[in-house]
């Protein structure tokens, strides 16, 4: 990685931070308070696409370490088993351990398939302001995103105030917030202040791919630079319009639908806009880590990248609402790809993946 050059992004100064910081009311804060100001990084190539961090959540040492370990404790839920983490395993991309659904506090199961965690800042950046998170954009920021599962009864079960008097009471995090925040206080804000900052540190950017870009594709083989043709050829796979290529992030941060047939009562974006024109949107998905983060689709219907490829060869469904770009006149009979074709598509897509990400320890459990 020696070739690499890192940008470093200035995300605050100390002294504005006292002033317009996360702490609501700053005459409270503490003298004391000196925060450690967190540089994120990312390779330099992906500067054009800054990331943007929110003004009243700067990131800080402090903040990310509280953020992690709440990430990864129990004390969330209502009878102190599960964590994020339980849903949001690592090993697996920050997804659920390779299951369609995930199972509440007391096994009850849910109808989506949890989303990997990774590169969320640029989502603030370039996604429809109100729809930016979960699959049916549901979640405008990173922030309002942490109190849905704590409070969702098929997941963590449990309500803001008993968690708050849990951290409250816990021998740790009193000081924890107090060194993130300068303030004597938890709150439910705090909380998911500090959790967003944790997460906005999650970034993958270390694949086979991104080690390509440096070095013109010399590291790959015929078969992958086969693969990445039919990936941006739009009389082949055509799959870069939404997924998108030149911005690295495989994602265009937008909604479609993509043929995917909707097979019980989830209408996607629509659920959330109330328009009938949104019936069947979902948000797409980076490609990034798909290795690690099977089944695929917001239902988890299809168990390997072969079935994913084969679905928009051969089996897109042209219902209302389908996305021209999955049903233009090009692609009417589908893809029509051959077998060679297909194998290559998927061997590019696993050059997305990023063993380094799924190993990092500053985003492991400490
Ligand atoms: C019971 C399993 C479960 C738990 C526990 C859980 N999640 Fe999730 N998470 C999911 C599922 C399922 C989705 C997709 C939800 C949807 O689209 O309706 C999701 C979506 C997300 C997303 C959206 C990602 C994106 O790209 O839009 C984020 C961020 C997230 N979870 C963070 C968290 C955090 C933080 C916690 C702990 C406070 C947490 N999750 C706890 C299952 C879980
Ligand atoms: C019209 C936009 C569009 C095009 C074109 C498109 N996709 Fe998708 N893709 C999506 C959307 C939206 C989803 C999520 C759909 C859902 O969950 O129901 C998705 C999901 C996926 C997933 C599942 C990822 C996950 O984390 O679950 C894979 C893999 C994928 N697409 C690969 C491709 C490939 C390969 C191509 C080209 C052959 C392609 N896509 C073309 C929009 C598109």
């Amino acid at each position: 990685m020696k070739n690499i050059f890192y940008i470093t992004i200035l995300i605050f100064i100390i002294s504005s931070c006292k002033k317009d910081g996360a702490v609501t009311n700053p005459s409270s804060v503490d003298q004391t308070y000196t925060p450690t100001p967190y540089f994120i990084q990312y390779p330099f190539y992906w500067s054009y696409y800054p990331v943007p961090i929110p003004t009243n959540n700067p990131l800080t040492v402090e903040g990310i370490a509280l953020g992690r370990k709440l990430f990864y404790d129990p004390i969330l839920s209502q009878n102190n088993t599960m964590s994020c983490a339980t849903c949001h395993n690592i090993s697996f991309g920050f997804t659920d351990n390779g299951k369609q659904f995930s199972n509440g506090l007391h096994g009850e199961i849910g109808k989506r398939n949890a989303m990997p965690i990774f590169n969320l800042g640029w989502y603030e950046k370039y996604g429809e302001i109100n729809h930016r998170f979960f699959w049916d954009g549901g979640v405008p920021d990173i922030e309002s995103q942490v109190f849905g599962p704590i409070t969702n009864p098929i997941e963590m079960n449990e309500n803001l105030f008993n968690v708050v008097s849990k951290l409250k009471s816990n021998p740790e995090y009193p000081s924890l917030f107090k060194k993130a925040f300068g303030k004597d206080t938890i709150t439910s804000q705090l909380l998911a202040f500090a959790i967003a900052q944790f997460e906005r540190t999650i970034i993958s950017y270390g694949s086979k791919y991104d080690k390509g870009i440096l070095s013109n594709f010399a590291n790959f083989t015929q078969e992958e630079k086969d693969g990445m043709s039919i990936y941006t050829d739009i009389y082949k796979g055509d799959c870069w319009h939404c997924h998108t290529i030149s911005s690295h992030f495989f994602t265009d941060f937008g909604f479609h639908n993509n043929g995917i047939q909707q097979t019980f009562s989830d209408s996607g974006l629509a659920r959330i806009t109330r328009d009938p024109a949104d019936m069947g949107k979902f948000k797409t998905p980076s490609l990034r880590n798909l290795v690690f983060t099977a089944p695929y689709m917001h239902d988890g219907r299809f168990k390997t990248l072969e079935e994913v490829v084969e679905f928009y060869n051969s089996q897109a469904y042209l219902g209302a609402n389908k996305d021209p770009f999955i049903t233009s006149d090009k692609h009417e009979a589908g893809l029509n790809l051959s077998d060679y074709e297909k194998k290559s598509l998927v061997t590019f897509l696993k050059t997305l993946s990023d063993s380094s990400f799924i190993n990092n320890p500053q985003f492991s459990k400490q």
